[in-house]
């Protein structure tokens, strides 16, 4: 699992600028389905046939990121963020854009108070001495994103970017893994969720599935003096009840939970107040589709440190397996 994790959350693919990692999962999944391709917005459809229920498990492959927007005259490159980048989080990082260059990102030596941090505050020097300089490396829209390496350590995955490589490595070991079901099983492998959910609603209306469900992490709730919340890293995959713009629907909730029981495979149930996932633009799409989510336990999440529990990793596989061969 390890490789397959660090090769996926090795690629680089902010929101918008997917075609780097949708390369590298399509070239992992293209012999295990019956039909691949890739839609209009950018979203990877791969279809395993099936006569049942047509049901589409959606994985974003996009992650967050810090759009150069100007460049100053000694070649500093002014920011904003894509998705739910941190000013917090990326003090101090190191960042790569696609061509390979990598920025240090810092901030105006002149903020005295830590709450003034943003990131219209801060830069990213790639080490040029111009703007002339700079521009032949980065331009205004070039986006950079976090460096760092995937590691396996006591049980844990830890990487930049597990939100959502971590989704797309266990529908891509779903499909490795599947016999033929009765049901049609539709992996979307999406666009645009970090900016909200832009690819999967598309990909939705485009494929009418009968039921769906998101892949994606979720906060946990048992670090030092954090907030409150249900979901601990390692005790099974998160079924999702309702976060900020879903409320799951009872079809799809109670069929994961049944799974999970009847396979004795550990889960949990999300509750959560803030944040969402892809399902909350699956639902709303044309005349409404059932849909939930299977969420993967995260600490850090937005960091480039994001530590997910290889259990539960494994566990969401074993419930995604019992889930597609259910008869609705
Ligand atoms: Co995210
Ligand atoms: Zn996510």
């Amino acid at each position: 699992m390890i490789t397959l994790i660090s090769e996926l959350t090795g690629t680089y693919g902010p929101s918008g600028r997917e075609e780097n990692i949708r390369e590298v999962i399509e070239r992992k999944v293209a012999g295990k389905v019956d039909e691949i391709y890739t839609d209009t917005l950018g979203n990877l459809v791969a279809v395993k046939k099936g006569k049942g229920r047509r049901i589409m498990l959606a994985a974003h492959m996009d992650e967050i990121g810090l759009i150069a927007t100007f460049i100053d005259e000694k070649g500093f490159i002014r920011y904003s963020n894509i998705g739910g980048a941190s000013p917090f989080y990326s003090l101090g990082q190191k960042v790569r854009f696609k061509n390979g260059v990598t920025g240090c990102v810092f901030y105006e030596q002149k903020l005295e108070e830590f709450k003034e941090l943003k990131h219209e505050r801060m830069y990213i020097d790639i080490g040029t001495r111009s703007r002339e300089e700079t521009e032949k490396l980065v331009t205004p829209g070039d986006i950079a994103v976090f460096a760092g390496d995937a590691v396996e350590q006591n049980g844990r995955f830890i990487s930049r970017a597990l939100d959502d490589r971590i989704g797309c490595a266990i529908l891509i070991k779903l499909l490795e893994d599947l016999e033929d079901t009765e049901n049609e099983i539709i992996c979307v492998f999406t666009v645009q969720e970090e900016v909200g959910s832009r690819g999967a609603g598309t990909a939705a209306y485009g494929l009418m599935p009968d039921i769906a469900v998101a892949i994606d992490v979720t906060n946990t709730g048992d670090t030092p003096e954090c907030k409150p919340l249900s979901v601990d890293l390692g005790k099974g995959p998160a079924v999702m009840v309702k976060d900020a713009y879903t409320i799951s629907h009872p079809l799809v909730k109670n069929a994961l939970i049944e799974c999970a029981e009847k396979m004795s495979i550990p889960y949990q149930l999300e509750v959560i107040s803030r944040g969402g996932n892809d399902a909350g633009a699956i639902h709303k799409t044309a005349g409404g589709i059932p849909s939930g989510g299977v969420s993967i336990p995260c600490r850090y999440m937005h960091s480039p440190c994001e530590m997910v529990d290889k259990s539960d990793v494994e566990n969401t596989v074993k419930l995604l397996k019992a889930f597609v061969s259910f008869k609705f």
